[in-house]
C-alpha cells in the first residue's frame, strides 16, 4: 500500500530580495512532535528543529562550497516551495522486521542565482523518529567541467553541550576504536553515526543515508555546534563532481529515549527502494568458519605448517555445520600469492587460485553434498586495484561454484596506501562491488567497510559488514570491555547490521593448544646495560602477545649492573615477531616496550625452519639509557591485561539477538561447542531474520533488552544484557500471540561474573503466556538469552 499526497503550495519569491527577514519555512512531523524551520538570515541558510515544543537544534547552516569561491545555497534565492505528504509500508526481504513504514512530510525549496536562473533544491522532510535533508544542483549551464567541494557548512547547533559517544576519525584503524563518552566540546573530529543525549533524557542520533558518489560525514565541534567535515582526497579535494548531483542525506533520529533510537527506520527510508521484486536468491545464513585460528595465531591464512584452510580442516567444519543445521563455513586464506595481511610492497594475492593443501571445488563440491556452502572470503588487503583487476573472474568462479556470499576484507589503514576508506574514492569503490555483486547475484560481508548508510533497502544483497571493534579484539590488545555490547547496538548498529561474530565460549581461552606439531625450544635472551628494569615480560606472536614472564639473573661487569633476562620458548617452524615489555620503579614508568625505548620501530623477527634451524634476532641488547636524567624520552603506558572476552558465556548467546546480522557467525572452534553442546542448541536454533523486533528496555553503556519474532515461525527470542555491573531486568511478555510458549532459558549461573567466574550457566524452561512478567537476573558483565516456543493448539 503507498501513496503520496502532494500539496504543493508554491511559496513565490519567498526570500527575493530579502536581507534579514524573519520569515520562515516550515514543516512538521506527522504526529506534529518534530518541526523543522528553515529561514534566510542575511546571505545564508539556516535550520532549526523542535521536538515536543524544545529547541533541540539551534539555528544551524546549511551550504556547499566550491572551489571557485561559490556557494550553494547562500546568496542564493527561494523561487518556490512545494511541500508533499507521503504514506506507504515497505517489506524487508531480510531484517530485524518485515514491514517498514515510511511516512513523512517534505518541503522542497528551489533555488535560483542572481541570474534568475535554477540552481538547485534542498529536500527536507519530518518523519515522527527524526529529520532529514539534502541538496541537489542542476547543470544549468549544461556540460560543466566537473567541480570540487571544498567544505560543505551544514551545522547541528545542539541546544547543550550533550553527552556524545563517538569514535576518533581519521587514525589507522579506520571505525574500529572503542567508544569515548564526553561532551560534545571535547570531542576529536569522530565518525557518525553520532549518539547524543541531552540532560532531559532526548537522544539524538547524526549520521548520513545514502551514502553514495560523494565523502563521507565527518562531524567536529565548536563548543556544542557540531560542524561537518567531508573526509578528503589525497590531495586535499573534498568530493568531485559533475552537476547534476544529489548528496547524500543528513539525519537526526530523535527519541524520548535510548531505545526509540534502535526502533528507529529513517536510515532504511532515506534510501532508495529495492533494485529487486524477488529477493529469493539472496541468503541469510549462520555459519561457522576456519577463522578463529588464524586471529589468535593458532593456524595462519598463508601456506605453512600451519596453514588454516587445508581440505582436511575444510571437510572437518563442513561436517560440523552439516550435522547442526548450519548452513555455511566461511574459509579463510586459501588464496595463492597470500604473503602477508600487511604486505609491504604491491599485493599479489589471487581470487581465483587456491593454495596446493586446498582445493576449492572439491570442498565446495562437498559442502554441497551435505547441503553446505563455503562462505567466499576475499582479502584485498586494502589494495582496490588488485582486486578489481580480477574481480569479473572471482565473482564468476563463485557462481560456478554455487557459492552465495562472500566476505571481502580490506586491512590497511588507506585504500591503495592513498585513500581514506570513508574519502569519495572509498565510498564509490565500496558501491561499486556492492553493484558488482548484485550483477552477479551474490550477498556481501564487508570488512575494513565503508560505514553503513542503509543501503541495504535498494541493495539487498548488501548483507552484513564490519566497521567497528568486533570479536577479534578479543583476541589482541586490551580487548572490548563488557560495555562494549551495550554502545554498539546505540550507535554503530543504527539501522544496520553488523558482522560482529559472537559465540566464544572458550572465553578465557584455557583450551588453546597452540601447538600444532613440531616445535623447537630456543633461547631468548635481553641483556640489560645497567638501566635496573624490573619484571621482564616476552611478548611473541608465536603466543598471540600473551605476557610471559622472564627470568632474571644478574651479571656484575666493571662495576656495571648487567643484567640478563632469558626464557625458554618453543618455536614452531615460521616467521615470528617479539618484543618485551618492563617497568622502571626508579622512574614510575611501567609497562614500557624496551623496543620502542631504544628508538625500533619494528618488533624483532626470528625464523625457524622445518628442521629448527633459527635466523633473525634471539637476543635484544638495551644500552644504558640513563633513565633518571632523561626521563622524558621514555614512555611508559597502561597495563594491559591478557588476552580474554569479557562477558559470561550466556551473554555471548544474548548477543545472537541484541546483535543484528543477516550473517551471523558461530565463530569459536567447533571443539568448543562440542564441550558445552545445549548451549550450543541455542545458536543452532536463533534464526537470523526476524519478523517482529521490540526494544524492551535499554539505556546506553547499561543494559539492554530486545526480543525478536521468527521470519518463519511463532517462536520470539529476547535477549538481555549488562555492562560490568549485575543487574535485574524485570518485562512483560504482552508482545506474544495468546496460547502458551515454551521459554528455554540459558542465563548465568548462580556465582557466574565475568571476571572470575565466566563459565558459569545454567539452562532451564518454564511455560510462559502472554502478558506474564519476566525478571532476568543478569550476572556483572553476563547476559541472558531466551527462545520462546510457541506450543501447537
Ligand atoms: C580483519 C577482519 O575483520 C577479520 O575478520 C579477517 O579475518 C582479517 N582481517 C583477515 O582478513
Amino acid at each position: 500500500m503507498s501513496f503520496t499526497l502532494k500539496i504543493f503550495s508554491f511559496i513565490l519569491l519567498l526570500f527575493l530580495g530579502c536581507s534579514s527577514q524573519e520569515e520562515s519555512i516550515c514543516i512538521e512531523s506527522p504526529d506534529k512532535n518534530i518541526s523543522v524551520k528553515i529561514l534566510k538570515q542575511n546571505s545564508d541558510f539556516i535550520y532549526n528543529v523542535n521536538f515536543k515544543g524544545k529547541t533541540i537544534i539551534q539555528d544551524s547552516k546549511v551550504g556547499l562550497m566550491f572551489k571557485n569561491n561559490f556557494e550553494f545555497p547562500t546568496s542564493h534565492n527561494v523561487k518556490k516551495v512545494e511541500k508533499e505528504f507521503h504514506k506507504d509500508t515497505w517489506e524487508l526481504p531480510w531484517g530485524e522486521k518485515k514491514v517498514v513504514k515510511n511516512i513523512y512530510n517534505e518541503i522542497i525549496i528551489s533555488f535560483i542565482d542572481t541570474n534568475n536562473l535554477e540552481a538547485g533544491k534542498m529536500l527536507f522532510r519530518a518523519y515522527d523518529d527524526g529529520i532529514a535533508f539534502r541538496y541537489q544542483m542542476i547543470d544549468n549551464n549544461k556540460n560543466q567541467d566537473s567541480l570540487i567541494i571544498i567544505n560543505e557548512l551544514t551545522e547541528f547547533n545542539l541546544s547543550e553541550d550533550a553527552q556524545a559517544w563517538w569514535t576518533p576519525a581519521y587514525n589507522e584503524n579506520r571505525y574500529e576504536y572503542l567508544y569515548q563518552k564526553s561532551n560534545v566540546s571535547a570531542l576529536d573530529t569522530c565518525h557518525t553515526p553520532l549518539t547524543l543525549k541531552y540532560n532531559d533524557g532526548t537522544h539524538l542520533s547524526i549520521h548520513e543515508a545514502s551514502l553514495k558518489n560523494y565523502s563521507s560525514m565527518q562531524l567536529y565541534s565548536n563548543s556544542q555546534k557540531l560542524i561537518c567535515d567531508l573526509a578528503p582526497w589525497s590531495n586535499g579535494d573534498k568530493v568531485r563532481l559533475r552537476l547534476p548531483f544529489q548528496s547524500p542525506w543528513r539525519t537526526i533520529i530523535i527519541s524520548d529515549d535510548a531505545n526509540g533510537l534502535i526502533m528507529s527506520d529513517l536510515m532504511l527510508n532515506c534510501n532508495e527502494p529495492s533494485l529487486v521484486d524477488d529477493a529469493s536468491w539472496i541468503k541469510p545464513s549462520k555459519y561457522i568458519g576456519i577463522w578463529w585460528g588464524m586471529i589468535i595465531g593458532k593456524w595462519t591464512w598463508e601456506e605453512g605448517s600451519r596453514h588454516g584452510a587445508t581440505n582436511e580442516r575444510g571437510i572437518k567444519y563442513i561436517d560440523f555445520a552439516s550435522k547442526h543445521g548450519i548452513s555455511e563455513v566461511l574459509i579463510e586464506g586459501w588464496a595463492a600469492g597470500w604473503e602477508s595481511l600487511f604486505p609491504k610492497d604491491s599485493v599479489v594475492v589471487s581470487f581465483t587460485k587456491s593454495t596446493p593443501d586446498f582445493d576449492m571445488r572439491k570442498v565446495q563440491e562437498y559442502a554441497k553434498s551435505k547441503g553446505v556452502s563455503i562462505q567466499a572470503y576475499h582479502e584485498t588487503m586494502a589494495s582496490t586495484k588488485n582486486y578489481l583487476a580480477q574481480i569479473d573472474s572471482a565473482f564468476s568462479l563463485l557462481n560456478e561454484l554455487g557459492i552465495k556470499n562472500v566476505k571481502i576484507g580490506h586491512v590497511g589503514s588507506k585504500l591503495d596506501k592513498s585513500e581514506f576508506h570513508y574519502g569519495q574514492y572509498g565510498v564509490q569503490y565500496f558501491r561499486d562491488v556492492l553493484q558488482k555483486a548484485f550483477e552477479y547475484k551474490l550477498g556481501i560481508n564487508f570488512h575494513e567497510p565503508i560505514k553503513d548508510t542503509g543501503e541495504r533497502r535498494t541493495y539487498p544483497n548488501m548483507l552484513t559488514r564490519e566497521g567497528s571493534r568486533g570479536m577479534e579484539f578479543n583476541a589482541w590488545s586490551n580487548g572490548n570491555p563488557p560495555n562494549h555490547t551495550l554502545i554498539l547496538p546505540f550507535t554503530r548498529m543504527l539501522g544496520s547490521p553488523m558482522d560482529y561474530t559472537p559465540g566464544i565460549f572458550d572465553i578465557l581461552y584455557e583450551n588453546l593448544d597452540l601447538s600444532n606439531g613440531v616445535e623447537f625450544p630456543l633461547n631468548i635472551t635481553v641483556i640489560d646495560s645497567g638501566n635496573n628494569f624490573q619484571n621482564l615480560r616476552y611478548k611473541g606472536s608465536e603466543s598471540i602477545w600473551f605476557d610471559k614472564k622472564m627470568e632474571r639473573k644478574l651479571n656484575v661487569d666493571n662495576g656495571k649492573m648487567i643484567a640478563h633476562w632469558t626464557i625458554e620458548e618453543y618455536f614452531q617452524p615460521g616467521e615470528w615477531q617479539w618484543g618485551i615489555t618492563a617497568d622502571h620503579p626508579e622512574s614510575s614508568k611501567n609497562n614500557i616496550w624496551l623496543l620502542e625505548a631504544i628508538g625500533k620501530n619494528e618488533n624483532l623477527s626470528i625464523n625457524v625452519d622445518e628442521e629448527g634451524n633459527v635466523s633473525g634476532f634471539d637476543t635484544l641488547f638495551i644500552p644504558f639509557l640513563d633513565i633518571n636524567n632523561n626521563e622524558s624520552s621514555i614512555t611508559g603506558y597502561a597495563a594491559t591485561s591478557l588476552p580474554r572476552v569479557s562477558t559470561t558465556l550466556a551473554k555471548q548467546l544474548a548477543l545472537y539477538v541484541i546483535i543484528h546480522s543477516p550473517l551471523q557467525m558461530a565463530s569459536d572452534f567447533i571443539e568448543n561447542y562440542e564441550k558445552h553442546p545445549e548451549a550450543f542448541e541455542f545458536i543452532k536454533n536463533v534464526p537470523v531474520n526476524w519478523d517482529t523486533t521490540i526494544v524492551l528496555n535499554g539505556e546506553i553503556e547499561k543494559f539492554l533488552t530486545i526480543a525478536r519474532k521468527d521470519k518463519n515461525s511463532d517462536n520470539w527470542y529476547i535477549g538481555g544484557i549488562t555492562n560490568e555491573e549485575s543487574r535485574t531486568l524485570q518485562f512483560d511478555l504482552s508482545f506474544l500471540n495468546e496460547g502458551s510458549y515454551v521459554a528455554r532459558i540459558y542465563a548465568d549461573g548462580d556465582s557466574a561474573d565475568w571476571e572470575s567466574n565466566p563459565l558459569d550457566y545454567k539452562i532451564f524452561e518454564r511455560v510462559v503466556s502472554k502478558g506474564e512478567l519476566v525478571t532476568m537476573k543478569l550476572a556483572n558483565g553476563g547476559g541472558q538469552a531466551i527462545e520462546l516456543e510457541k506450543i501447537k493448539d
